[in-house]
């Protein structure tokens, strides 16, 4: 089954709560959590105290944390005691990968690998085996609401064939960044089962539709 998770970056912080139970209560499988730290990229986003609260008063949601940081090995922690169920983290961050991954999974939570567009597919698949996702993001991390990069459909395909060779067959690819209805079903095609949405489902119009017609792709 396909995963629709819309990010928070594009709700309106001042009612999180009711609109993650909104988009949940309208077909969304997670909540997706964006995290930003001012180093790894230029922004700054929201942190632990923020989900922590957003958990307490969505408790049955899936958190899924994408931690856009320098630092997960240190962080993660607190993350999860916030209520992450799953903590995505980025190939590019300066820190130990494999530490971070077993500092992720020690804490029972799910793990997520991502890469920035201009990393290539190859850099990850020694991890794939150790991983629950692999993220590939179609847009430059750090800003909501930027063009979909259809040329990173390719590295989606071959992350997807390079996980059938090694019978990864449960590994969950995710997309991230400029995905709608329009943009979903190339990146559905190359093998992506996880759709991660900010403008389009919390910029909907009809909410309800957006996230169907993303399902369908
Ligand atoms: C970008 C974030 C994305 C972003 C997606 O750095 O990781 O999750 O919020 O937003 P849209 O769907 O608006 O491109
Ligand atoms: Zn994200």
């Amino acid at each position: 089954m396909n995963i629709i998770a819309p990010s928070i970056l594009a709700a309106d912080f001042s009612k999180l709560g009711e609109e993650c139970l909104d988009v949940l209560e309208k077909g969304a499988q997670w909540i997706h959590f964006d995290v930003m730290d001012g180093h790894f990229v230029p922004n700054i986003s929201v942190g632990i105290p923020v989900l922590a609260s957003l958990s307490k008063a969505v408790p049955d949601a899936f958190y899924d944390v994408h931690l856009m940081i320098d630092d997960p090995v240190t962080y993660s922690p607190d993350f999860a005691a916030a209520g992450a169920d799953l903590i995505t983290f980025h190939l590019e961050a300066p820190c130990d990968t494999m530490a971070a991954i077993e500092k992720i999974r020690a804490l029972g939570c799910r793990v997520g690998l991502a890469l920035k567009p201009g990393t290539p597919a190859e850099e990850i698949y020694p991890y794939l085996p150790l991983v629950d996702m692999a993220l590939v993001m179609t847009v430059e991390p750090g800003f909501g609401g930027q063009k979909f990069m259809a040329d990173m459909c390719p590295k989606v395909a071959a992350i997807k064939a390079r996980a059938l060779e090694l019978d990864l067959a449960e590994l969950i690819i995710q997309v991230d960044g400029g995905i709608a209805p329009s943009t979903a079903p190339q990146v559905a095609a190359a093998g992506a089962n996880c759709f991660v949405a900010g403008s389009s489902v919390f910029g909907a119009a009809d909410r309800r539709a957006a996230i169907s017609d993303m399902q369908k792709a």
